[in-house]
């Protein structure tokens, strides 16, 4: 199977990465703890561990770089980037931040604050699905994150267009029920957790009308927002004639706030934005937590060069070519897997292909993470890393200490934007399909050493026996 379509890029600027020998890898992954996110990326040939600030800058973000403004305060690049925003989006208030997170950490305590001037004594956000570190920002503001996702996606076998949706009557209830309490609903597009999985719109319509009419904000997690809007162009037929600039305008025109990491869309290696439609307050008072967290109003922790590459970024990420070549890029990779017969979760998701460690490993427990095990054995095998979303990622419920049960045990290979070519692709698919005939030999895990949270990042693992 080859792609149709050649890449809409040529290559200008190569980085060499290089092969390891067997001996090599296993000597690394015992030193990282049999752990992946611990080996050093010179041990890695090919590295699927995120698509997150790792993509190639194209020459006019280059370009871009070299132009950017300096200054503490009033940067023309910030006016640059917020021109940008405006644009694309039709958001008048833009405050620049040094990644996803950063928003997340000056945001939610603000409007749980405001909830609770409101009468909310349980605080609670709503979401199709929580990012992690979203999750996490949420409760550091001493609120609950809540998933609502609808229940196709916990089928990876079953191929359904919009596993990122809403379940809508789900979120009917809860504000029905639980009104005063809701922060806010928050809009994943794509749907990283459940597997790049995009949200039609009739469902973003459907899920913020009704906050709208309860009276709670809306906010949209837009890191893969290109992508997304793609997929409704290609699956929601009262937009196959519509352009991606179009759609993304109407995705954002149902929100009152989005946040934004800029190293997956954007296009950028480091960066966010946190951003208001209309609502001039609100924007004011989240400026004031920026300039102690994050920086002054107009740099949010970012270098002036970091803001015109972004706003360049976002620009090209709603070039319908480069969508379409980096989709069919992540297809590729998927159905070289299908067609070997390994379980994926189905669709093909928009930046990654979710590998069903659960259906490879039937006899492993969620506490002996099995697609932890099969990241170790792919990298192994081939220098190719991976990261695990399961059970290892989900941790511990911080009150009882015993394991949170996950939806999944996915092994997650991400891939960056315009990095690798279909050749790097085909090794993967080779490598995994190699890896799969030998599952039956492959041992479970135990913690050597757990730290107490987010424990996935810096965990020691052995082997146990089957
Ligand atoms: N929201 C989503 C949907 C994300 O996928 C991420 C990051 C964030 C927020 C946080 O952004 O990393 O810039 O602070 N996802 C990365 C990943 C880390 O590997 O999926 P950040």
């Amino acid at each position: 199977m080859s792609r149709s379509e050649p890449e809409p890029w040529r290559i200008k600027m190569v980085e060499p990465i290089r092969m390891t020998t067997r001996a090599q890898r296993q000597k690394a992954l015992m030193e990282a703890g049999l752990n992946p996110f611990m080996l050093k990326s010179e041990e890695v040939f090919i590295d699927l561990l995120t698509d997150s600030g790792t993509g190639a800058m194209s020459d006019r973000q280059w370009a871009g770089m070299f132009l950017g403004d300096e200054s503490y305060a009033g940067s023309r690049s910030y006016y640059q980037l917020s021109q940008t925003v405006k644009d694309l989006f039709g958001f008048q208030y833009t405050i620049p931040v040094h990644q996803g997170r950063g928003a997340e950490q000056i945001l939610f305590p603000f409007l749980v604050e405001l909830a609770k001037e409101k009468g909310a004594s349980e605080p609670v956000f709503l979401s199709n699905h929580h990012f992690d570190t979203t999750k996490a920002h949420v409760e550091i503001a001493g609120a609950r994150a809540k998933n609502l996702i609808c229940p196709s996606s916990l089928q990876t076998d079953v191929s359904d267009d919009w596993k990122g949706n809403f379940d809508l009557n789900e979120l009917e209830n809860e504000i029905k029920n639980n009104q005063k309490n809701i922060v806010a609903i928050v809009i994943t597009i794509t749907c990283n957790s459940v597997g790049g999985q995009p949200v039609s719109m009739e469902n973003i319509r459907l899920a913020a009308k009704m906050a709208r009419d309860a009276g709670i904000p809306v906010i949209i997690d837009a890191a893969r927002f290109a992508e997304n809007a793609y997929f409704i162009k290609q699956r929601e037929s009262s937009f196959f004639n519509e352009t991606i600039s179009q759609i993304v305008k109407e995705i954002f025109n149902e929100a009152d706030i989005f946040t934004m990491s800029a190293k997956k869309d954007g296009m950028v290696n480091i960066g966010g934005l946190c951003c208001f439609r209309y609502n001039e307050s609100w924007f004011r008072q989240v400026q004031l937590r920026c300039v102690p967290m994050e920086g002054f109003v107009t740099y949010g922790g970012l270098a002036g060069r970091d803001m015109s590459a972004m706003a360049i970024g976002l620009r090209e990420a709603l070039d319908e070519d480069h969508l379409r070549s980096r989709i069919a890029q992540v297809e590729y990779l998927g159905h070289k897997l299908q067609q070997a017969g390994i379980p994926i979760q189905t669709p093909v998701g928009g930046h990654a292909v979710f590998v069903d460690a659960r259906k490879i490993f039937p006899d492993i427990k969620p506490e002996n993470f099995p697609a932890q095990v099969l990241c170790n054995a792919l990298y192994l095998e081939s220098g190719v890393r991976a990261t695990e979303i399961g059970s290892l990622m989900m941790g511990r419920n911080p009150i009882t200490g015993q394991q949170e049960p996950s939806l999944f045990e996915l092994m997650r290979l991400t891939i960056p934007r315009r990095t690798y070519t279909d050749n790097h692709m085909s090794y993967v698919a080779k490598s995994l399909i190699d890896v799969i005939e030998k599952a039956d030999t492959l041992k479970p895990l135990e913690f050597e050493y757990e730290p107490l949270i987010l424990r996935q990042f810096t965990a020691r693992f052995r082997e146990i026996e089957r």
